[in-house]
């Protein structure tokens, strides 16, 4: 398999009126077979109210007990990814959607007895993934991760930003691309960063000017670029943002 660009798409994106899925298809018909991460998180939400079921966050993951779990799983690796799917195949690309749990791609261990069933990824195996992209197929994988022993079902609610970050690591990604809801990362003014240094990353988390969902995504960004992948944060609600990404949003250095 020659290098993948390894794409992570936002829930917070997903319904844009932009031309993601339609770029992806293209990609992958020129041969240029990309890997798709997705969340989802806003529709796990969205149908845990509707089944009155409460959640609450720490350290901004969802705390997943055993009432949580089988929808965030049913949810994300079910309704939103046959959703992303689907919009590849008919934009006339072939996809085909995977859990981490499927192909044992992503191994995990328990984060933290206080967040309940949430993964904190120990490997990723990405033999199906090799398999799938060789043969001109686009995977789409969800962020439910697999815990051997663990729990009733063994599965786990992972965070798709270090999800994305994991597989872009094993699979010796040449770029990693997060699709997100904002132009790029933002400094105390506001300001668009065109690029942010690993050193200035963990100033701005720890002044909270990087806050709530952009923490895991820094966070998986400096673990890819410290790796060698190189990584952006683009707008995936702009039109084309994935072929232009080289001219928008925020490029992530691994140095100082
Ligand atoms: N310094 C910052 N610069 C830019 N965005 C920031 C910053 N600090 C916090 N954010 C927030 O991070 C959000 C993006 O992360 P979020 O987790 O909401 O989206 P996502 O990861 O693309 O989607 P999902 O979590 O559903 O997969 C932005 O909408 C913004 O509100
Ligand atoms: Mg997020």
């Amino acid at each position: 398999m020659s290098a993948p660009l390894v794409i992570k798409i936002g829930g917070s994106t997903l319904g844009a009126a932009d031309t993601t899925f339609a770029d992806v298809a293209a990609m992958a018909l020129s041969g240029d077979v990309p890997i798709v991460v997705h969340g989802g998180g806003a529709e796990a939400s969205r149908w845990l109210d509707l089944m009155g079921i409460e959640t609450r966050f720490e350290r901004g993951l969802r705390v997943t007990d055993e009432q949580v779990l089988p929808v965030v799983v049913a949810v994300l690796a079910g309704l939103v990814n046959k959703r992303i799917v689907a919009a590849i195949n008919a934009a006339g690309g072939l996809a085909a959607g995977l859990s981490g749990a499927d192909g044992r791609i992503l191994e995990c261990r328990l984060a933290s007895p206080d967040l309940g069933f949430v993964g904190e990824p120990v490997a990723v195996h990405p033999a199906v993934l090799t398999a799938l992209t060789s043969a001109g197929v686009v995977p789409v994988i969800s962020s439910i991760g697999y815990v051997p022993g663990a729990g009733p079902d063994q599965l786990v609610n992972v965070n798709a930003d270090t999800l994305a970050g994991e597989v872009a690591a094993a699979t010796g990604a040449r770029e990693l691309v997060f699709l997100t809801d904002v132009e790029g990362v933002r400094d105390a003014s506001g300001t668009t960063l065109p690029a942010l240094t690993a050193q200035d990353a963990r100033a701005l988390v720890a002044s909270g000017v990087i806050a709530g969902g952009m923490v895991p995504k820094i966070e998986a960004c400096l673990h890819a670029a410290t790796l060698g992948v190189p990584v952006r944060i683009v707008d995936g609600r702009a039109a084309h943002s994935l072929l232009s990404r080289h001219e928008r949003g925020t490029a992530i250095m691994p140095g100082g």
